[in-house]
């Protein structure tokens, strides 16, 4: 977090295992000379568990297999998966799919690219493969290529070519806890709702923020969401920890992208420059969802390329509805301030160009806010005259929790502490259906949108709802230490 206390990292020296795996790579593979440390604690100082052995390291099969969508994906997807070095081509196999085992008669050959990522398990390959000119609505199998054979057949469909029903999942920060704790909440999105059709990742997918070694931090976000990554396509947003802190040469603190979000994610590359690897569109069957990077706005100057951008491109939308995903909240729910770079550049536009949704993460809390008059008067008032503007979410995953600041209790909206949550959207041309559950699936909120000629109207949700989560005592990494009023 950029602005939050940080306290000392723990880093372990160069371990005996880790100089171990460095004499023992081969030449091929050789990491880089300066070597890795592997991080062994959350920034928190939680411990991070580690199995003996080498879990993560790359192998001859294919993993880390995370399926994105094109601009158009009705008709584009990619992949993109890891190996070890000796499967030097990027080689996929796809196929309309069938209800026999005979998905390999059919099947043909897509060749891609491939990208050298080192860490202290030596040099991993990430390929990336694109399929185009795919049929609308259709389901495919595919399977990917690693130097002793193939992966198993994993199954997408493409969206459909006109706006038609379908549901996603939002998620907030994973970040810490990865495996141990956020893994139940993306397990539990999945098992309990059918047919997800997208994932929207808000940011800080994981907690690396300088150059140690993350790899695991990685092998663990794979490990979480596991083949749910590889069958439904992925919408990352990029968080503060997708970057990684970096001295330019006269002393000046600054911040370059990490060196897994370009290799791990075949994003469509139709964003905006000079970030054009974390900015993206995607229409999915009457939605577009907009991809910004805070951090590359707020931090390293591309705000006013954004901004004109985010302008262009809602209005030549053609959706029903337009949702736009990135990290930094505009109305925070832990931070004393609200964001006020993000908040004087894209509120404008979200209001002059009737967003709908404003997904966000970063404050590791829940907030929705449907009115910034209520919250500023602190009541719980509604929108004036019953025509809802842009809602604003915040949310959180993993197992980092803040305490909320003093405007979010009295906002008109649900909050929430020390909870970790998931969103399931379900979208209709004219009805939008919003629902937050908990890990333990509890309906934590909820609304309704629906369109009419005057603009939304938001509708609370007549199912009963768990009593907010505040927090009596103190809110500890993983929740330890919080007394919770709800249940
Ligand atoms: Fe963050």
């Amino acid at each position: 977090m950029a602005n939050m206390k940080r306290p000392g990292r723990g880093v372990a020296a160069m371990t005996s295992l880790a100089a171990a795996i460095l004499a023992a790579a081969p030449a091929a593979a050789a990491p880089p000379t300066t070597g890795f440390a592997i991080v062994t604690q959350t920034e928190d100082g939680q411990p991070i568990p580690r199995s003996a052995g080498l879990p993560y390291a790359p192998k001859n099969l294919p993993d880390r297999i995370v399926l994105t969508p094109g601009a158009d994906p009705a008709r584009d997807m990619a992949v993109a998966y890891r190996t070890d070095t000796a499967q030097a081509e990027s080689q996929a196999q796809i196929a309309v799919s069938v209800d026999g085992p005979t998905l390999e008669e059919k099947a043909l050959l897509v060749t891609g690219t491939s990208l050298p990522v080192d860490s202290s398990y030596g040099r991993a390959l990430y390929h990336q493969v694109r399929f185009t000119d795919l049929t609308p609505d259709t389901v495919y199998a595919y399977r990917v290529k690693g130097a002793a054979g193939w992966s198993e057949w994993h199954q997408f469909r493409t969206a459909a070519a006109e706006a038609k029903p379908f549901r996603f999942l939002y998620l907030g920060d994973i970040q810490n806890g990865i495996l141990t704790y956020a893994s139940r909440v993306i397990r539990q999105a999945f098992h309990a709702h059918g047919d997800i059709r997208l994932t929207l990742h808000a940011g800080d997918l994981v907690g690396q923020r300088d150059d140690l070694d993350h790899d695991d931090e990685w092998g663990e976000w794979n490990q979480a969401g596991g083949h749910h990554y590889a069958m439904v396509p992925q919408l990352p947003a990029t968080g503060n920890h997708e970057y990684v802190d970096h001295i330019l040469p006269g002393g000046t603190e600054s911040r370059r992208l990490g060196p897994y979000w370009p290799a791990q994610f075949a994003l469509p590359s139709n964003g905006v420059d000079p970030v054009k690897a974390t900015t993206y569109y995607v229409d999915y069957q009457g939605v577009r969802f907009i991809i910004l990077d805070g951090t590359a706005a707020i931090d390293l100057g591309s705000m006013e390329q954004q901004t004109a951008w985010l302008d262009a491109t809602l209005a030549a939308s053609k959706a029903n509805w337009n949702v736009v995903l990135f990290h930094q909240p505009v109305f925070t729910c832990a931070r004393p301030n609200d964001t006020a770079a993000v908040k004087a550049a894209w509120k404008p536009v979200f209001d002059r160009r009737k967003v709908d949704l404003v997904l966000q993460g970063h404050d590791h809390c829940y907030s929705r806010l449907t009115s910034e008059a209520g919250r500023a008067a602190g009541t719980k008032v509604r929108a004036d005259g019953g025509i809802q503007g842009p809602v604003y979410l915040v949310s959180v995953t993993g197992s980092k929790m803040y305490r909320l600041n003093t405007r979010a209790p009295n906002q008109p909206d649900k909050v929430a502490e020390a909870t970790e949550l998931y969103q399931i959207v379900d979208v209709e041309p004219r009805r939008l259906k919003f629902r937050t559950f908990t890990a333990t699936g509890s309906l934590y909120d909820g609304f309704d949108l629906e369109r009419t000629a005057a603009g939304n109207r938001l509708s609370e949700i007549s199912e009963s709802t768990i009593a907010a989560r505040t927090c009596k005592g103190e809110i500890g990494p993983d929740g330890g230490l919080c007394v919770a009023t709800g249940k």
